[in-house]
């Protein structure tokens, strides 16, 4: 389940040769990539625009993405916004300009592409150290003691393996009390959680404006940083930001200058996710809710140990014993259940197993044959025991 090539695609449905397999490894969670109208919006825009700008933000910037920048700043609440190509490109470029050769505190957890972010910081003279996002003690003396000129605490939003999301206003509270910038990716909650409501449709909230909303945070001292490839399906991220950043950015932030730009289709499909998330957002996401909430009933019955505390699309699961995960993929997949694979050493041993994630496009059949083949997993390989907080909760 690794390096697949998907030979055709039917709903949620994926054919990898002769076997067809429900997909649990897809990021689309809200189902915007197989929504017939973002699918018939995109026509209009290739028409007047074609397929490709070409042009790098600063050359030449269609106002396509200006309208997005509008749009996706009153949905975040936010002072402004700014568009380019990739997470991976923004941690890159805006990491190292945001450390300005300064302390960055970066949490032993975060994604992989925070780090290489925080590598470019380093070569540009930021010293780099890591902290345990469970030990905030320990974080704030590190905070107290350091003498640099800046200081940028990096951390992911939702975590891409866990499912959770980490203490927010604690983070953010020290990053004002310290003057730090909290840095904070949130690729996996974007879309799904939002901003809490009494007449919310599920507890991931409303509007899917992202973790800082959902928690009920202020962007003071905190930059957010996202993107449109997950729930929104599509290429394009964000940063929520100042505009005296944003301005800063547009020549210091080497893609704005130098790369090529999102692809027609992408900012048609952001602009038409958005119409969509305003009429159906809160429908779609009570759907995700429940299908999630389906598979973590399933591994609370099996009584097995998931990290996830949260409800969120993202569940890890696992093995009791690592050495069995090559025999649980091949399980899986003959069982027709596709996932993604935690394998050491992408993963310390303790944690080999394998990450389900659910999307709204997934039918509840699906969902079904999913329960349906963990159960017989669990009878045929270890998981690891629910822990005792699971167990009483
Ligand atoms: C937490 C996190 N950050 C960043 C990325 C990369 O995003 P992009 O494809 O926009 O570079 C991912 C993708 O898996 C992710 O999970």
């Amino acid at each position: 389940m690794t390096d697949a090539v998907i030979d055709e695609i039917d709903g949620r449905m994926i054919r990898v040769g002769d076997k067809w397999l429900a997909d649990f490894a897809s990021c689309n969670y809200l189902g915007f990539d197989l929504d017939p109208e973002i699918i018939a919006s995109v026509p209009e825009f290739l028409q007047k625009w074609g397929t490709h700008p070409s042009w790098s933000r600063l050359l030449g910037s269609p106002v396509l993405y200006e309208q997005i920048e509008e749009r996706l700043t009153e949905l975040l609440g936010c002072e402004d916004t700014l568009i380019l190509p990739t997470i991976t490109l923004i941690h890159m470029s805006v990491i190292p300009v945001l450390a300005a050769g300064g302390t960055i505190f970066v949490d032993r957890r975060a994604h992989k592409t925070i780090y290489e972010g925080c590598q470019f910081a380093s070569a540009r003279g930021a010293s780099v150290e890591k902290f345990r996002a469970d030990d905030l003690d320990e974080l704030e003396q590190r905070l107290r003691s350091d003498r640099s000129s800046t200081r940028l605490i990096c951390i992911d939003g939702v975590n891409s393996m866990t499912g959770n999301m980490p203490d927010l206003p604690a983070l953010a509270s020290l990053a004002r009390s310290y003057d730090a910038i909290l840095y904070v990716d949130d690729a996996h909650g974007f879309g799904v959680i939002g901003e809490r409501a009494a007449d919310e449709s599920s507890p991931y909230g409303m509007r899917g404006n992202s973790i800082v909303r959902h928690l009920d945070e202020s962007y003071d001292h905190v930059v957010l940083v996202s993107g449109f490839s997950k729930s929104y399906s599509s290429l394009a991220a964000f940063i929520a930001c100042p505009k005296e950043l944003k301005r800063l950015l547009k020549t210091a932030a080497s893609p704005y200058l130098y790369s090529g730009p999102s692809p027609v289709a992408s900012l048609a499909t952001v602009l038409s996710g958005f119409d969509v998330n305003e009429k159906r957002g809160e429908l779609i996401r009570e759907d995700l809710w429940n299908k999630t909430a389906k598979v973590l009933g399933c591994l609370d019955r099996l009584g097995a140990h998931t990290p996830n505390r949260s409800g969120l699309p993202v569940i890890e699961v696992p093995l009791a014993r690592h050495e069995e995960i090559a025999d649980v993929g091949r399980f899986l997949f003959s069982n027709g259940i596709y996932v993604t694979l935690a394998a050491y050493p992408l993963v310390p041993k303790s944690e080999v197993g394998f990450r389900i994630q659910t999307t709204a496009a997934n039918t509840d059949a699906e969902i079904d044959q999913l329960v349906d083949v963990l159960g017989k997993l669990a009878d045929r390989f270890d998981l690891q025991p629910a822990r005792r907080e699971e167990r009483a909760a």
